[in-house]
């Protein structure tokens, strides 16, 4: 028979421990920084609110009346409402996005285990901006360390989901999150008095459109066109609403997982509001904690990915005690990474063994293996290595010449393309079909029945929100899309 979650508490664990993740520490404010700061976490926050809450209450509710892997529910759920099998389609992408987003995931995973030793070792006592900085780059820039490290997180994963979902995700969630969030609280009151306080408040609270809306160099400099004009780009906004759905875990099948073994009992609305509530706090949190060290220090809010890496170390190493609370922030930080990765394998591993047969230890072997070569892509692309550098090895392997392509596309990395292509594109997709699946193709009995148990406000307003609201803002979203191709 199929387990179900012991019960409420425990699904609540998962999913929070599939939501809270490196997103929320080592992405939300990387991109905040990037892309200009206070719109950019307001156009998350409505996101989150109007496009993640109601999704997230689909997934639950398709997972829980489909008890299957994504691909499998979405089949079983599609025959059942006399729709085409096609659905299921839903599913594959969804698999496709998981093993993708994990492929990169695993090696920043595995630069916060190597940072859980440095912080130990004492490495960051009393560094500088440039000390901190090399030590960055002297990881970064040796592929055989990032590779050993990715090899070690794909491994403890693949332990962990072979051995399946009750093999003690529960009772890891449950003190690993507490944990997180008293340092995070921490890190906040000591970032207070770095003397970068105001300042990052004013970054992340004060809406500065331009910044947001008008494409700029690494510099920050304002790109502009021929006629001296700021060019408009629509990319920010796809980023935001990308990052709520990576955030939440939404659009590719982890959730509707999860809820597949969650029982019939349960009130699925006042489920997804503590999982939403949760993950935006400790994404703030995150955001605060960090951006005063950005600006004390005189760093780059829009460093890029290793913005986490540059920031923290120097608040480790200068803080009474920092030792010992840089070391425990990265371990936690590691296993709030090691759930979250979890739950992006299980649609693809529970797949296997539910149509493959295939026993469970081989399936997460196979998938492991799979995404540990993907994840080489990434491992170069922080090297510096770009799609273009790429294509120009293969052509020549092939004996053929390689022409230069200028454009942009060409000149970015395989870790950003990828990133990309799942968080902007294909997780909100993912999550507009399930929006419409939910709204328009499943029977109103069957979906009201999912809900029975809440409040009955919860199902009317869902039903508005899931048919209308959300299909059309990530529509205009999309509509828009061809405002990043400007530059
Ligand atoms: N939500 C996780 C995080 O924020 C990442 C994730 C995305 C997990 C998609 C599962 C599915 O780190």
């Amino acid at each position: 028979m199929r387990h179900e979650w012991s019960n409420r508490l425990t699904f609540i664990l998962a999913a929070v421990g599939s939501a809270v993740g490196l997103g929320n520490i080592w992405k939300f404010p990387y991109i905040t920084g990037e892309y200009g700061g206070g719109v950019f976490i307001f156009a998350y926050l409505i996101c989150i609110c109007l496009i993640g809450l109601p999704i997230m209450l689909a997934e639950i509710a398709l997972g829980r009346r489909g008890k299957q892997s994504p691909v499998n529910t979405m089949l079983q759920l599609s025959l059942e409402a006399g729709s085409h099998p096609s659905w299921s389609l839903l599913g594959w992408s969804g698999m496709a996005a998981g093993c993708l987003i994990l492929s990169y995931y695993s090696v920043i995973a595995g630069e916060v285990m190597a940072y859980s030793f440095r912080a130990g070792s004492g490495m960051f006592n009393q560094q500088t901006v440039d000390g901190v900085k090399g030590i960055l780059t002297t990881l970064v820039s040796d592929p055989e360390k990032l590779l050993a490290w990715h090899t070690l997180f794909m491994g403890v994963t693949v332990i962990a989901v072979a051995k399946g979902v009750r093999g003690g995700i529960e009772k890891t969630i449950s003190f690993v999150m507490p944990a997180l969030f008293v340092l995070l609280v921490v890190l906040v009151f000591y970032a207070m008095n770095s003397g970068g306080f105001e300042q990052a408040i004013d970054f992340m609270f004060t809406p500065d459109a331009d910044k947001f809306f008008y494409a700029r160099d690494q510099l920050g400099q304002y790109l502009m066109d021929a006629e001296g004009e700021k060019i408009f780009t629509w990319k920010p906004m796809m980023v935001a609403m990308g990052h709520a759905f990576f955030t939440l875990s939404l659009g590719m099948g982890a959730i509707m997982m999860y809820g597949s073994y969650l029982n019939r009992y349960v009130s699925i609305g006042q489920m997804a509001l503590i999982i939403v509530s949760l993950d935006t706090v400790v994404a703030l949190l995150a955001g605060l904690a960090i951006f005063p060290l950005v600006f004390a220090n005189g760093l780059d809010p829009a460093a890029g990915p290793g913005l986490i890496f540059e920031s923290l170390p120097i608040a480790f190493g200068n803080m009474a005690g920092g030792r010992l609370i840089g070391t425990l922030f990265f371990v936690l930080l590691f296993f709030a990474a090691w759930t979250s990765a979890i739950s992006l394998m299980e649609p693809t591993v529970a797949w296997l063994t539910e149509s493959k047969k295939m026993h469970r230890v081989k399936a997460t072997v196979w998938t492991g293996t799979v995404i540990w070569f993907i994840g080489l892509a990434s491992i170069f692309s922080f090297s510096g290595t770009t799609l273009g550098d790429i294509l120009r090895i293969l052509f020549s392997w092939f004996g053929l010449e390689y022409l230069e392509l200028n454009h942009w596309f060409f000149k970015q990395s395989l870790f950003i393309i990828i990133d990309f292509l799942t968080a902007s594109i294909m997780l909100p997709v993912g999550g507009l079909l399930i929006a419409i699946f939910a709204g328009w193709v499943m029977e109103r009995d069957s979906t009201e029945r999912e809900f029975s148990f809440n409040n009955r406000y919860v199902y009317p307003v869902w039903s508005v929100m899931v048919r209308y609201v959300t299909p059309f803002l990530v529509f205009i979203v999309f509509l828009n899309i061809s405002g990043i191709f400007k530059f």
